[in-house]
């Protein structure tokens, strides 16, 4: 069943010039492109995109992170994108993400870990109203 799923290149991933081997690798794996953006957050964005990690001791870092350089938002399409995706991505420690995987190659760190994914069907719709209007997903 075709299913979207919403990727961001992380400011690490963009400040350390990944952009276009991430998305090399999108292609390569049969995830297509419906949408893309590049913006850098504001701290309320970035805020209001984690909301549910709000509580956690990591929180004021991970804002303070995903706040600090531009970000690429992107719409994925595929049978099984949400789960395809993420084992793309390996594991949110790159110390524990499988060879290959966009993290094991890209990622310093827990938290500046390259990319982010949706982990569900009803949070990649959030995610994706997140960045992109019904008129911005192509296809
Ligand atoms: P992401 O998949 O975008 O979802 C939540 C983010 O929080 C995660 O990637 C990391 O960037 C960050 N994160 C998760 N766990 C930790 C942790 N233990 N310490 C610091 N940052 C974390």
């Amino acid at each position: 069943m075709k299913q979207r799923t919403l990727s961001i290149i992380k400011p690490d991933a963009v400040k350390a010039g990944y952009i276009g081997d991430i998305l090399s690798r999108f292609q390569k794996e049969g995830l297509h492109i419906v949408a893309m953006r590049m913006t850098q957050l504001s701290q309320s964005q970035a805020e209001g995109f984690y909301a549910v990690h709000r509580e956690r001791p990591f929180f004021g870092e991970l804002v303070e992170f995903m706040t600090s350089g531009p970000i690429v938002a992107i719409t994925l399409e595929a049978d099984d994108a949400i789960q395809g995706y993420r084992t793309l991505m390996g594991a949110t420690d790159p110390a524990k993400a499988d060879e290959g995987t966009l993290r094991k190659l890209y990622a310093s760190n827990v938290q500046n870990n390259a990319v982010h994914g949706s982990d569900s069907p009803e949070n990649a719709q959030i995610e994706i109203a997140y960045f992109f209007s019904a008129l911005d997903l192509v296809g």
